[in-house]
């Protein structure tokens, strides 16, 4: 037998897949530099389109850190953002909006901010820009030309690594919103190339938080998934 078929391996899937959560509260220690090397180096068996591998990884730690947690906090005061993805909230279907409700549901509840409280929301977004206190942050750039398909590699490249930190025991949160400040992120990390899916937060995570406890829902199988044939 394959040991890719193995019990085993099927029980550690569900439970790394099943245990990584976006964690919204970090201790300060930092993430030894061989575990951080590790980690990376895994996520890099990520799969690609003829495996072209069109990311592009920016991580930062200590001084570096603090420094680009200030400037992105400065650039949300100045409402200096700058999208190289295009968002906007008319890309939600129905049933995706509905989705995303529930969880702001949750998360805001967890956090006792109230569902119409649009100050304390926009408040604890601004916050989150300093890296919901992780003591480090990846940022992730499509490069090539950075279309629609070279985007969705990146995309896989960031849940191999979520994966990766996961199992190495480190906490981490997706950041679509430090994709906002893309001029800011290349301006202090000295870069000029690329376009910014996503920055992801990372370190150990503070057990006590509350926010920490959120956990999120998915649709049923039946709902996303059709089996022909
Ligand atoms: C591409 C992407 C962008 C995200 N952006 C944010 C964000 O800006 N802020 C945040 O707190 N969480 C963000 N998240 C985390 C999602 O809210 C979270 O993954 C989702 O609610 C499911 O919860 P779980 O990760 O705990 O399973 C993002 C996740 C992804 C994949």
């Amino acid at each position: 037998m394959s040991p890719l078929a193995s019990t085993d391996l099927r029980d550690h899937a569900e439970a790394l897949i099943r245990g990584r959560r976006a964690t919204r509260a970090f201790r300060p220690d930092p993430v030894p530099e061989d575990t951080m090397r590790a980690v990376f180096r895994l996520a890099g068996a990520a799969p690609s389109n003829s495996n072209a591998q069109p990311w592009r990884v920016e991580v930062v730690s200590g001084a570096v850190r603090d420094r680009l947690a200030r400037a992105l906090r400065v650039a949300h005061a100045e409402r200096r953002t700058t999208i190289d993805l295009p968002y906007s909230e008319g890309m939600y279907a129905p049933a995706h909006q509905a989705r995303r409700a529930a969880f702001g549901a949750q998360l805001y509840g967890a956090l006792g901010i109230a569902p119409d409280d649009h100050e304390a929301r926009a408040a604890y977004n601004a916050r989150s820009l300093s890296f919901y206190g992780a003591p480090h942050a990846a940022f992730l750039f499509v490069t090539g030309d950075g279309g629609a398909r070279l985007a969705a590699d990146v995309g896989a490249y960031l849940q191999t690594l979520l994966l990766s930190m996961t199992a190495y025991g480190v906490a981490s949160c997706p950041q679509g919103l430090l994709s906002f400040y893309a001029d800011t992120v290349r301006e202090e990390l000295g870069l000029n190339e690329g376009q910014l899916l996503a920055g992801v937060s990372f370190g150990y995570a503070d057990g006590s938080a509350p926010v920490n406890q959120v956990t999120t829902g998915r649709a049923p199988l039946e709902e996303v998934t059709t089996f022909h044939g």
